[in-house]
């Protein structure tokens, strides 16, 4: 046979096998791919419908050889690597997956989809040792975090573990952890780190994330510092991007580092010296950078600042910072909380969230979604009650370009800073509106979805505004709602008297006063729990954690009475930690749907950090559940 020949055979052979497998006669399809294999042992095309068949026939382990191979065979071809990667993870081997992960955004790195996925598989994952594997890793991670579609909190902790692995990190901790500025500043030279200050994973990452992590935190404050004090001993063009990111960082963080008396002295002098409308050249801009780096100095909306890192810097300025009277003025108000006798913890929750809008956040995965996923929601009714800053319903807008999503809140800072962000992202399907949840019922509409995350508890009467919810929502409608834990937040609680105690008051000063203390507490100290939570790093989000105006802590036969007593049923409790999720279902098989508050509370009480993010579960009327419910388009939003 020649050559000629041999391919048309082969090619008859493989479309025949790709209808096998389309049609499901996988077997078929693996005896064809066999037979062509035998002959051209590196044939892609058969080993690829190899996979795919012995993976939809539960191979996995023979599936995963076979694409392994396809990788070999065509080395940097991203779908190959997303397709490995899946099989990876569909066998339990996640570091793989994720590697394999990485290879496809480094292959393809203007590919969204794959930077979404790779986002999915690297949530939380810490890494402990650098390697040939991670450096992988962390390319792949620069390149998600250098774009704007992608949601960067996935990376956080792989993020910091990498960055505080990397020597000159490791030994830039090692200085600031003790010692005084003086002391530090001895060591430092910034010649010396300039390569590793201005590397764009360290500094897209800055410019995106919140330091969660205290060497970190010290890191950044005593560079803050020192770029301010010795601002004669470096050239202000060099480090301009790195001071544009540390801006940043602190705008996005509204200011929680701690600053000494003869930082703020200098601030004061540096800010007599330059005109914010003017930045004329990058040594100007550095300064103007540095000055952001402390507070926020207003900058005016008509700049034009060129091109390069300090356009960027001016860009974030104009979309995180606080809004202007007149975009207030523009919010929809339908029932605010000083409106007809307002409940008294609605004002007053109301004007710690004018204060402080929670959460600051800067980006949003924009996904590439089929035609098929674009009209899951479609004509659907969402409803966010206590929407903060948009995040949420801005997310599901997108997620269901074809539903309708109205958020409510309170606090008019935060729905102004939602509205910017819709409109900077050209979101026309989400409308944020002022409307207490007590008083829901004016917006006269029905929902097929109303979410309420981390609100309720805020609330004088959570059941009340649960009842008000209610009567907003489609007989068959779902909900999801997310409340406070008691027993995971026991050190938030201990905290919480620790702070009365103490006398810190809920102001900016004192935020960053009682972070400092803690810091400061002997490493044994108990109080320094709080240290472990992602919140205790921004100053708004701080403020929520251990300063509420109004809070309650609930516990899961408190969910279970007042479902009960709302006529609902929890239809699945999401449990976000992994080892917690495998544990729970190896010890209550019988309770599939993760459903049976009982065996929830049963397993909480042995493991009360279950719920560290919050009892986070859908319910529905007891009367609306069929065979069909829950409907899967809502859980594909991750419930
Ligand atoms: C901790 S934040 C949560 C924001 C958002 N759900 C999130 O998860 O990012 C609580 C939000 O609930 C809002 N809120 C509290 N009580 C409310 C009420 N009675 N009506 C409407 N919004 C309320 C607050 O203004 C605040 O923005």
């Amino acid at each position: 046979m020649n050559q000629n020949t041999e391919n048309t055979g082969t090619a008859a052979e493989l479309n025949q096998a790709v209808a096998c497998f389309n049609q499901g006669r996988l077997e078929e399809a693996v005896r064809i791919c066999r037979k062509v294999l035998a002959g051209q042992p590196n044939e892609v095309g058969a080993l690829n419908i190899l996979g795919g068949s012995l993976a939809r026939m539960g191979k996995t382990r023979e599936a995963i050889q076979a694409a392994e191979q396809v990788c070999r065979l065509v080395p940097g071809n991203a779908v190959f690597y997303a397709n490995l990667s899946y099989l990876h993870s569909l066998a339990g081997n996640y570091q793989k997956a994720v590697l394999v992960m990485a290879h496809a955004v480094i292959s393809d790195p203007q590919n969204p989809v794959h930077q979404a996925k790779f986002a999915r598989l690297v949530d939380r994952l810490e890494f402990y040792q650098l390697s040939e594997e991670t450096n992988a890793i962390r390319q792949a991670i620069g390149i998600c975090l250098a774009r704007h579609g992608i949601d960067a909190t996935p990376f956080s902790t792989a993020w910091h573990s990498l960055l505080l692995l990397t020597p000159e990190f490791v030994e830039l901790a090692a200085a600031t952890g003790s010692g005084s500025f003086d002391e530090q500043a001895q060591l430092f030279d910034a010649a010396e780190v300039s390569d590793a200050l201005l590397d764009p994973f360290f500094l897209n990452g800055v410019r995106s994330l919140h330091a969660v992590d205290v060497r970190l935190e010290r890191i950044l404050t005593f560079l803050r510092r020192w770029f301010l004090l010795r601002r004669d001993a470096y050239d202000p063009a060099q480090f301009l991007p790195f001071l544009c990111a540390l801006a940043e960082h602190c705008l996005l963080n509204e200011y929680v580092f701690g600053m000494t008396a003869g930082e703020l002295a200098d601030v004061g002098g540096l800010a007599a010296e330059i005109d914010p409308s003017n930045p004329a050249g990058p040594a100007d801009q550095a300064r103007i950078a540095l000055l952001l780096c402390y507070r926020d100095i207003g900058l005016p909306a008509g700049a034009t600042p060129g091109e390069g890192p300090f356009r960027q810097l001016v860009e974030s300025y104009r979309s995180i910072a606080r809004a202007s009277d007149k975009q207030l003025q523009a919010v929809p108000s339908v029932a605010p909380a000083t409106d007809g006798g307002a409940n008294a913890v609605s004002a007053a929750v109301a004007g710690q969230y004018e204060e402080n809008p929670y959460p600051r956040w800067r980006r949003l995965e924009i996904p590439a979604l089929s035609e098929q996923q674009k009209a899951l929601g479609r004509g659907r009714e969402i409803l966010v009650a206590g929407c903060g800053t948009g995040h949420e319903p801005l997310n599901l807008a997108v997620h269901y370009p074809e539903a309708r999503v109205t958020g409510i809140d309170l606090s008019l800072q935060s729905l102004a800073y939602g509205r910017r962000k819709a409109a900077e992202l050209g979101i026309e399907n989400a409308e944020l509106l002022q409307c207490d949840i007590l008083r829901v019922n004016v917006l006269g509409r029905q929902f097929d979805l109303i979410t309420s995350l981390g609100v309720l508890h805020h609330m004088e009467d959570p059941v009340e505004g649960w009842r008000q919810l209610l009567t907003c929502l489609k007989a068959d409608g779902l909900m999801k709602i997310a409340l406070y834990s008691q027993a995971a937040r026991s050190s938030v609680a201990q905290c919480r008297e620790w702070i009365a105690e103490q006398g810190f008051e809920p102001t900016a000063d004192d935020i960053r006063a009682f972070r400092q203390a803690v810091m400061a507490l002997e490493e044994d100290n108990p109080l320094r729990d709080i240290m472990g939570w992602s919140d205790f790093y921004s100053l708004s989000e701080c403020r929520d954690l251990v300063f509420n105006v109004h809070e309650h802590n609930l516990t899961l036969p408190w969910i279970r009475s007042t479902l009960d007593e709302l006529g609902l049923v929890c239809l699945n409790m999401r449990i976000s930690i992994p080892e917690f999720k495998k544990e729970y279902r190896g010890m209550y098989p019988a309770d599939a749907d993760i459903s049976d508050l009982e065996s929830l509370h049963e397993y909480e009480r042995h493991n009360p950090q279950t719920f560290r993010d919050m009892y986070q579960f859908w319910c529905c009327r007891k009367d609306s559940v069929t065979a069909e419910r829950p409907p899967k388009w809502f859980y594909t939003m991750g419930g």
